[in-house]
């Protein structure tokens, strides 16, 4: 188990809300299962999403992610729990904001306080050191706010709160939409096709306002290759023209 010690107790409990013609129940850390209530001898029963990852945004444990539940077509069942304050511990609200994809509210008197969600206290300490170096690359401009991100999420999986993405990992390619797009060879050629014309569009573009662009980076490497090196300052064009370095970029 994994994240803030205070929430640990809470594993060893199950919540649960009738809803319509469904109990849900939440066991944190655990899983997330659906019964229907009914007297049917066949009543279904299933498995909504078993405990995966902590949902991490703003610094802070926002949710606990049950993913692999049972199957939906081609996919898996998954639940994401947002974690609110409240008087008590309950099992507050369970939607279904996109098939097969639960969101539920549990509120606790547990993350009342400001800070009791918070990632960086419960680091462990060479992690937190690694944490301000990564904060002082950004500060530095050593590293993008991509970059920046990027080290955070893997310094979450080391500790433990977030899972590695694989390849295989369903829930990671839907995220990912461009990872189905090129299923076919078709659709590769399509997109191929669709980025070519889009590139020939700005070239005119280009061209009818008077600027140079393809023929500016083959007229200097041609240079380079061919002809005689300028001995005194740069090609005659480009002194010309003092907006032209632009376009070999
Ligand atoms: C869900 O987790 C609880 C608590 O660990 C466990 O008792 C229960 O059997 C689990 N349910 C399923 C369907 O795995
Ligand atoms: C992010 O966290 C800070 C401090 O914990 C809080 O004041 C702010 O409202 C949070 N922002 C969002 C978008 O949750």
């Amino acid at each position: 188990l994994t994240g803030p010690r205070h929430l640990l107790r809470l594993s060893s409990k199950c919540f649960s809300l009738v809803e319509s013609t469904y109990k849900y129940e939440f066991c944190p850390f655990h899983n997330v299962t659906q019964h229907e209530q009914t007297f049917r001898w066949n009543a279904y029963s299933g498995i909504l999403g078993i405990w995966h990852e902590w949902e991490i945004a703003n610094y802070s444990f926002m949710g606990m992610w049950m993913r692999d539940g049972d199957s939906c077509g081609s996919r898996s069942r998954q639940a994401k729990v947002e974690l609110t304050c409240g008087k008590r511990d309950r099992l507050a609200q369970v939607s279904e904001p996109s098939t097969c994809v639960y969101s539920l509210t549990f509120e606790t008197p547990l993350v009342c306080h400001p800070h009791a969600l918070l990632v960086y206290p419960v680091l462990p300490e060479t992690l937190q050191q690694r944490w301000d170096q990564v904060e002082q690359d950004l500060v530095d401009e050593l590293i993008t706010p991509q970059g920046h991100a990027k080290q955070l999420r893997s310094l979450f999986e080391e500790a433990g709160y977030l899972r590695a993405h694989k390849d295989s990992d369903p829930a990671w390619l839907e995220e990912v939409s461009w990872g189905q797009a090129f299923e076919t060879l078709e659709s590769c050629t399509q997109a191929y096709k669709d980025l070519s014309k889009e590139v020939k569009r700005l070239q005119g573009l280009l061209t009818q306002h008077g600027i140079c662009h393809t023929k500016a980076a083959e007229t200097s490497s041609s240079q380079h290759l061919g002809q005689e090196a300028p001995t005194h300052g740069p090609p005659a064009q480009l002194r010309r023209d003092p907006g032209l370095h632009r376009n070999t970029l």
